[in-house]
């Protein structure tokens, strides 16, 4: 299903970055990922289908790591393949706390850093490199938070809503390129459990997410990452700037 095709996975050591990464190259793509650490799992899986996978290592919350990576992965894009995609799913919801209590500029810039700066450098990077007859497609992930306030999540809401808003600016400067900044939903990763163990006095929100837990409302990363992959090779791909991936059906439904 994706084979001539190339990848570029951001935060794909766990959570769902990983389950995106393990299904592209299960479908036969050459995927190369960036994050601070590395999956074994994808290796055992890119021996298993035979697939070309490189595990570039960065830590996207510092600005020159950003720069250095966005010259590696311009390195490493190998010619000739018909589809190039370029996955800005890294994410930090760090720093937790409520507006009057953000004193930690440097929290504040790191995060901005891992959710916005990268996706922004890496991006222009990618449409330097990325051949420009290929079809080329860029998904930022975005979340809901993004475009609703959350108490005690000021610094992620504003990444998020940063993202959303540079991703609008680069469709209308590239009228050719497709490209979504898509909110992936609840989904069960190491990030839903970071959230379950905040301090209730800095996010005021936290019994609906260990409810939503409880209750097993949470999306498994592979079902979410397949949601994703069918829709991002879709021809409706970049029609909707702004979406989300719950507005379109699973792939397994009939
Ligand atoms: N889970 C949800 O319910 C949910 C909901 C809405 C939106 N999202 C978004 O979905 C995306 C994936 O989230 P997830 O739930 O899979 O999160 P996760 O389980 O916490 O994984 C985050 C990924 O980002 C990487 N990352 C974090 N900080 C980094 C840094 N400084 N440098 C390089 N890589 C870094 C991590 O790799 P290393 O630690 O190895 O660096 C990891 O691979 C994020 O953009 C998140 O905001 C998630």
């Amino acid at each position: 299903m994706y084979a001539n095709t190339v990848a570029v996975v951001t935060g794909a050591s766990r959570g769902l970055g990983r389950a995106l990464a393990g299904q592209l190259l299960a479908g036969g793509a050459t995927v190369i990922t960036l994050a601070r650490g590395s999956s074994p799992e994808l290796a055992e899986a890119a021996d298993r289908h035979g697939a070309r996978l490189q595990q570039l290592t960065a830590d996207l919350s510092d600005a020159s790591s950003i720069e250095t990576a966005a010259g590696l992965i311009s390195a490493a894009l190998p010619a000739g393949a018909a589809r190039y995609l370029l996955i800005n799913n890294a994410g930090t919801l760090d720093p937790v706390s409520l507006a009057e209590g953000l004193f930690d500029a440097q929290a504040i810039q790191r995060a901005f850093n891992v959710n916005v700066s990268a996706a922004m450098v890496l991006t222009a990077a990618f449409l330097r490199s990325a051949p420009k007859e290929a079809d080329l497609r860029i998904v930022n992930i975005s979340s809901g938070a993004g475009r609703r306030t959350n108490a005690g999540w000021a610094v992620y809401c504003a990444t998020k809503a940063a993202l959303d808003l540079y991703t609008r600016v680069l469709a209308e400067e590239n009228p050719g390129l497709r490209v979504a900044s898509l909110a992936p939903g609840v989904v069960d990763t190491d990030m839903q459990a970071h959230i379950r163990s905040s301090d209730r006095a800095q996010f005021p929100d936290l019994d609906r997410f260990i409810q939503l837990h409880e209750q097993g409302q949470l999306a498994s990363p592979e079902s979410t990452a397949s949601r994703i992959l069918h829709h991002v090779i879709s021809d409706r791909f970049g029609h909707e700037i702004l979406d989300d991936i719950r507005n379109y059906d699973s792939p397994t439904q009939p």
